[in-house]
């Protein structure tokens, strides 16, 4: 099957969080199972566009006309490449060449109406797939683009659309005033369209246009249904439920592996923990926390974002300085989680520790150093670390919710439900009681090493639910 997938990130070229990882395994996945697979992302001025010295983008289509209702671009498309994946990058510096890729900017809506537009172009002339694969808001109207502008257009007869929502949370919703610049039929903007609480809708747009919709995990597909869960949109989740499922993500144990990933200043395995040691004494000195390996050491990775359930952290922090334990934290976003981590780190420098920031390297130190990986997530799609945790021997405490409710369980992890403070200590306490019996942590350690979460199976779903369109 020829699948052509729209997204905002992918890595080893762009990324902020887990759909940059999916983009850049998933892919990979399918082309292993005998899909021609292609990407279609900004390129944004951050973004890599090369892979090696040997894999670079190059132009494949030169000024390729494009529109977004009034706005016109002359648009230049690069490929490369990748473990067989063709990734194309649309390169458009009037609306991508900025500091940042999500920067809030007024003209987003254009930006990312033009990403989808550009996908259409290079289905239209390049790369003309079965299905088109879009993910999250930023690849929202696709869908209605195809089925309303172009419906009539005979180069897309038979194509089928999936689009995959990585996160509720973001929907992409702009002033009805953002409607005008589209060039969508005015028609479209009512309720069962793409309107939402007198706003457009990208994330909605998608829903409503494409032929099916999938979440990244089981769980998670049957929360959106809920009010609780649904960002307000559980309503129009309960309509369309029967195109709607879960599929969960798989994990690139090429990059996640600790017998040979990056970054690490030792390797290990299962049957050989001698290596995981030498990470924690490397991760303390790194962090600047003293050398004592005997107590045990968490560690967070991620994004700061209330999604991710910090303000529970800050809840038993009181609690946390006063248990034998220490504390590496990195990650960046809201400033008042960035400010909490600090203070923390102020008040016990001894216990806390914390890197504010973006960094591959530290990310995949903390997963091979530390003892137990933190994520209380208020809502979690599927998460990806915990997964990268438990082949790490790195014991997961998680919330359980969504994906972390889907991968860890009572032999691998610690989970708690009541998102409470409260319930958070009593798991972290559950787990430091654990790393008392050595013996059982191990086999605890080995256990979680020795899950599958590999994208083969996952592929074959994402396979059979494309064939089924
Ligand atoms: P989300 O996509 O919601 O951020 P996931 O658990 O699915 O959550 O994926 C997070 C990914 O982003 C992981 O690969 C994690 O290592 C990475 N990540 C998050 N914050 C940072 C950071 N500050 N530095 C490096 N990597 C990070
Ligand atoms: C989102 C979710 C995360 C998921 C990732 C990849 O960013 O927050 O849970 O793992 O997308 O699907």
């Amino acid at each position: 099957m020829k699948i052509l997938m729209v997204a905002s990130e992918a890595t080893p070229f762009v990324k902020t969080g887990g759909l940059a990882d999916v983009l850049g395994s998933l892919p990979p996945a399918l082309v292993r199972l005998g899909d021609e697979v292609g990407v279609v992302m900004p390129k944004y001025r951050v973004a890599e566009t090369r892979v090696n010295e040997a894999i670079v983008a190059e132009p494949v289509w030169l000024a390729m006309p494009l529109w977004v209702g009034p706005h016109s671009y002359s648009v230049d498309i690069l490929r490369l490449v990748h473990r067989g994946v063709h990734y194309f990058f649309v390169d458009c510096p009037a609306l991508y060449d900025r500091p940042e890729i999500y920067g809030d900017y007024p003209d987003d809506h254009i930006r990312f109406a033009l990403l989808s537009q550009a996908a259409l172009g290079i289905a239209r002339h390049i790369f003309r797939p079965a299905v088109l694969h879009t993910h999250d808001w930023q690849a929202g109207l696709a869908a209605p683009y195809l089925r309303t502008t172009f419906a009539g257009d005979p180069t897309f007869f038979g194509l089928r659309t999936l689009l995959t929502i990585h996160n509720l949370g973001y929907q992409g919703n702009y002033p009805a005033a953002a409607f005008d610049d589209l060039g969508l039929d005015p028609g479209l903007y009512h309720p069962g369209g793409l309107e939402f609480w007198d706003r457009v809708s990208f994330l909605k747009a998608g829903i409503v246009w494409s032929d099916a919709v999938n979440t990244v995990s089981p769980t998670y597909a049957r929360e959106i249904q809920t009010p609780e869960y649904g960002f307000g949109m559980d309503d129009l989740l309960r309509e369309h439920s029967s195109k709607l499922s879960g599929i969960l993500n798989g994990v690139d144990y090429e990059e996640w592996n600790p017998e040979t990933g990056p970054y690490q200043v030792a390797h290990y395995s299962a049957r050989d923990l001698a290596g995981k040691l030498a990470s924690k004494q490397a991760l303390l000195a790194e962090m600047g926390l003293p050398p004592n390996t005997r107590r045990p050491l968490i560690g967070i990775v991620s994004r700061f974002a209330d999604q991710k359930g910090f303000d529970l952290v800050e809840g038993i922090a009181a609690w946390l300085a006063d248990q034998d334990v220490a504390m590496v934290a990195l990650g960046s976003g809201q400033k008042k989680y960035e400010d909490m981590f600090r203070q923390l780190a102020a008040l016990r420098p001894e216990k806390f520790a914390v890197r504010i920031g973006y960094d591959d390297a530290v990310s995949h130190r903390i997963e091979a150093g530390a003892d137990m990986f933190l994520m209380p997530s208020q809502y979690e799609p599927c998460g990806l670390s915990q997964m990268y945790s438990l082949r790490y021997g790195t014991v997961p405490i998680v919330r359980a919710t969504g994906g972390l409710d889907d991968t860890v369980d009572e032999s691998t992890g610690f989970k708690f439900v009541e998102y409470t403070p409260e319930a958070l200590q009593g798991a972290i306490q559950q787990a430091l009681d654990a790393f008392e019996k050595p013996g059982a942590w191990i086999a605890r350690m080995r256990r979680g090493m020795a899950k599958d979460f590999s994208w083969d199976a996952s592929a074959r779903e994402y396979q059979r639910l494309m064939l089924s369109l």
